[in-house]
């Protein structure tokens, strides 16, 4: 790019405008795909045999997640995007309600969202629920003994005498998630988590009430969020691995979003 004179100032400035115009650029291709996304019409007379199959099936309505969220919704441990696919049913479909009616905030995503109807979103949810694809290889997690021994203390047993009870207890077992709407964590993207548990403490993202995430998320100190969350995005799971079964035994914390 030709450099400007003008010092720091301008040079951010650029940097702020490259950065917005990526960001229009991306939203503006993800919303021109919008009209794909409309479930197909029904029929209203019986086409001859003659016409040719008109390709409209909900992977190719999903093209319009693709660039953000990879393909078929897998994404990678880095950059800031979360991997959707094999997430179960009923999260997904809470949070494609929670960019819709302001729950969570995200530009791209309210856009998306904002004109589906709830049988719709179930049925994007639903899709991406259903696809069974590999996890990214495991990577160094670069903790010191010391940060990786506290990140395994949360995820394993918790911190008690914080009301911190383990992520396991909620999350699964092998942190894969539980049915019918708790989600698997591990893999996702260091930042997106990071990104996740502070907008939580700032109240710029809400489960419905009950909201034990938000309760969990303000317990824990910005180290241990750093070290768990590094913890987890290093971590893989073998191809084939879902959601554990529902549980008959309650959650160790109410949460409105977990159980439905
Ligand atoms: C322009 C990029 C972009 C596009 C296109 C996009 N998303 Fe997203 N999506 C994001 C970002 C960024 C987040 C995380 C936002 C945040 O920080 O809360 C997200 C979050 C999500 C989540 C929540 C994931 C979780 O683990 O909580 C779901 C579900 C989702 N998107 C579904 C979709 C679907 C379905 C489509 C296509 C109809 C789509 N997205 C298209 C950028 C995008
Ligand atoms: C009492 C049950 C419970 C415990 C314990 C718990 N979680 Fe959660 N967590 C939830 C629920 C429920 C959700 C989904 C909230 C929603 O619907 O938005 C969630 C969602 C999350 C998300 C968002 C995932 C995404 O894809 O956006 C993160 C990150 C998270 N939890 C981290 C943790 C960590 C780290 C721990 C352990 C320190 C933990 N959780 C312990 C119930 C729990």
């Amino acid at each position: 790019m030709k450099r400007v004179s003008g010092g720091q100032g301008a040079e951010a400035r650029l940097q702020q405008q490259a950065t917005r115009f990526f960001a229009h650029t991306l939203l503006a291709a993800s919303l021109a795909t919008l009209t794909a996304l409309t479930p197909a019409q029904p029929t209203t007379s019986a086409a001859p045999q003659t016409t040719p199959t008109v390709h409209n099936t909900m992977a190719q309505r999903m093209q319009a997640c693709v660039m953000c969220h990879g393909q078929q919704g897998r994404a990678t441990n880095t950059g800031y995007f979360p991997r959707i696919a094999g997430k179960p049913e009923g999260y997904l479909f809470h949070q494609l309600q929670n960019f819709r009616d302001g729950r969570r905030r995200n530009r791209a995503m309210s856009h998306l969202t904002q004109h589906l109807s709830d049988d719709y979103l179930r049925d994007i949810a639903r899709y991406f629920a259903g696809l069974d694809l590999p996890y990214p290889p495991a990577q160094a997690h670069g903790l010191s003994p010391q940060q990786q021994r506290t990140a395994e203390q949360l995820v394993f047993q918790g911190a008690p005498e914080r009301d911190i009870p383990a992520c396991t207890a909620c999350h699964g077992r092998s942190m894969a998630g539980r049915l019918p709407a708790m989600p698997g964590l591990l893999t996702l993207p260091a930042d997106y988590l990071i990104g996740q548990l502070g907008a939580w403490r700032t109240g710029l993202r809400a489960a419905t009430a009950p909201d034990c995430m938000a309760d969990i998320a303000k317990r824990l100190t910005p180290e241990e969020i750093s070290v768990v969350a590094r913890w987890l995005s290093a971590q893989s799971l073998p191809t084939g691995t879902t959601p554990e079964a529902a549980s008959t035994q309650p959650l160790p914390v109410d949460c409105g979003g977990g159980h439905r």
